[in-house]
This record gives structure tokens, sequence and C-alpha cells, in this order.
């Protein structure tokens, strides 16, 4: 395994492998990998000759007051991690590399509507720092395919409204959210907690869970059951962000004739801010 740091060495290291016909994937990520993102190496792997996995934290994705500064930065074990994953190509570029102009002057990829509600709400701009440092590594890897997870469900839509809307010809795939035994989804953000709020961390599925049983059993007041949720969360010690039952294509608000709904959340635990969501299919 390679790793690289500067966008010069990885075109280097890609237009080799381009010579020899092979098929690129990428698995972009912000590093303190755990096993969501090693799954997204493995599916890259069954669909690519060569993998690179990119780790930086992108500045432009977190706002004032947000974790830039904290988020946990740990390229050796991540290494270790991918290495033994069989990723092939490691790219962790220093900020300069990446914006070496600054944030102000840098040009901004913004994904209208489908960015806006859910977190789009909560944190101003950072699907706007997403869409922009992604498209940035489409074009530093140009690779054939890029894995992305379900556990950031409205990520994955904006990325796949801007790759068709700007005719990227890259394939966009999705991957199922990896969980810890009691449902808690993986993430960087879960080494946050304490020992007393990891216990109660589960409830988060847990009620996306209980809303789903909810919907399939044919209860069609989405407003009353996104209440009833938020509720659970806040008697649970959660304070609650949003819990939304939307349209899992346009994610705007589902209507109850809707086949495909996914019910996503965002609630804090003490600092923490954990996402999930939840997607039915009915006839
Ligand atoms: P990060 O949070 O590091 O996540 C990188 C990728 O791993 C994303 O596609 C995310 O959806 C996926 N992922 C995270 N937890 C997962 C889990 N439990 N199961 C499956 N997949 C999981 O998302 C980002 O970084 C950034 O916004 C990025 C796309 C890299 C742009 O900066």
């Amino acid at each position: 395994m390679r790793t690289v740091h500067t966008i010069r060495e990885l075109r280097a290291l890609i237009s080799s492998h381009r010579q020899h016909g092979h098929r690129v994937g990428l698995v972009p990520t912000m590093g303190n990998l755990h096993e969501g993102h090693i799954s997204l190496v493995e599916k890259a792997l069954l669909q690519a000759d060569v993998v690179v996995t990119s780790i930086f934290v992108n500045p432009m994705q977190f706002g004032a007051g947000e974790d830039l500064e904290s988020y946990p930065r740990t390229l050796r074990e991540d290494q270790q991690k991918l290495e033994a994953a069989g990723n092939h190509i490691v790219f962790a570029p220093p900020v300069e590399e990446v914006y070496p102009h600054g944030l102000v002057e840098q040009t901004q990829v913004t994904v209208p509507v489908v960015s806006e509600g859910h977190c789009g709400a909560s944190r101003p701009g950072h699907f706007d720092g997403v869409s922009t440092v992604v498209t940035m590594l489409f074009n530093m890897v140009q690779p054939d395919v890029a894995i992305f997870g379900e556990k950031d469900f409205q990520q994955l839509a904006v990325i796949r409204k801007m790759a068709s809307d700007l005719f990227m010809p890259i394939e966009i795939v999705g991957a199922p959210t990896m969980r810890d035994e009691d449902g808690l989804a993986r993430s960087s953000r879960n080494g946050y907690l304490t020992e007393s709020e990891r216990l109660i961390a589960p409830t988060l599925y847990k009620t996306l869970q209980q809303t789903a049983a909810n919907i399939q059993n044919g209860q069609s007041n989405f407003a009353e059951l996104e209440k009833e949720a938020n509720e659970t969360l806040s008697k649970a010690g959660f304070r609650p962000d949003y819990v939304n039952i939307a349209n899992s294509v346009t994610l705007k608000p589902a209507r109850p004739g809707d086949g495909e709904i996914t019910i996503l959340a965002a609630a804090f635990l003490g600092k923490t801010r954990l996402i999930d969501n939840l997607s039915i299919h009915r006839d």
C-alpha cells in the first residue's frame, strides 16, 4: 500500500494504473477509520482494480463551534487498517494542498433543495463544504466508481444529485450502515461519548425502528409519529435536533402513499451530535 500526501504524487500513481487499464475506485473519508469505513473499502475492492482511500478532515464542511480542531486524527492506525483490508493507495493531503488559496476564495459547489432540510437546516453551509471537497477529490483521483455510506443518507443523496446534474462520469455506490451489536451506528464521533452516554446512544436507532414499525402497521399521521419519536429521545436523555419522515428520493416530507420512505434523525447526547436513518419499502 502506498500513502501519498500531494496531488502530484497521487496523479503519477494513478496514471500508471490507468496505463494498465485498471478501473479506479475512491472511498472519501475524514479518517479515524472504523468498520463502517472498512466496509466501503471492501465494497470498492469488488468493483475496482485499484482502490484509493482519501483521508482529509475538510475544514469547509465544519461550522463555527463544531469539532474541527478536536476531530480525531489517527493516520498511523488508519494506514494499518487500510493495509489489512487490501486498500492500495491512501491519499492524505494537508489542508494547504487542498485549499492553497484559503477557504474564502475557494470556488464552491452547491446542490440546492436536497441539501437544504434535515442536517442542512441545522448545519448551514455543511453540504456546500461536502459537495465542494468531493468534487475536488473526484477531479484529483478521477475515479470510475466512488463509494459512500448510507449512514449519511442526505450526504449520499446530495452526491448522487451533484454527480447527475454535473454529468460527472462516476458511478456513485451506496453501502449499508455498519452498527455495533446494540444497534448504534458506527461513527468516529462515538468516541466522544462518555460511558453513561454510550449506554443511552442505541435508543436513537431503537426509536427509528419503533417509528418504522408504526408506519408499517399503517399509521399515517407522520407529524404525530415525529413528535412521539422526539419525545422518546428527550425522555432517554437526548436533545433531539430533528426526526423527519421523508421521501427516500427527494428527501421532502413523506406522503402517506409513498412507497420509499426514510426516517432521518439527529440528536445530541451531551456535546456529541449523532445521526442515523432507517429506510422502509412498501408496495
Ligand atoms: P466520514 O464521516 O469519515 O465518512 C466517510 C464515509 O464513511 C462516508 O461515506 C460515510 O457515510 C461512511 N460511513 C460512516 N460511518 C459508517 C457506517 N457506520 N457504516 C457505513 N458507512 C459509514 O462523510 C464524510 O467522512 C465526509 O463528509 C466526506 C464524504 C469524506 C467529505 O469530506
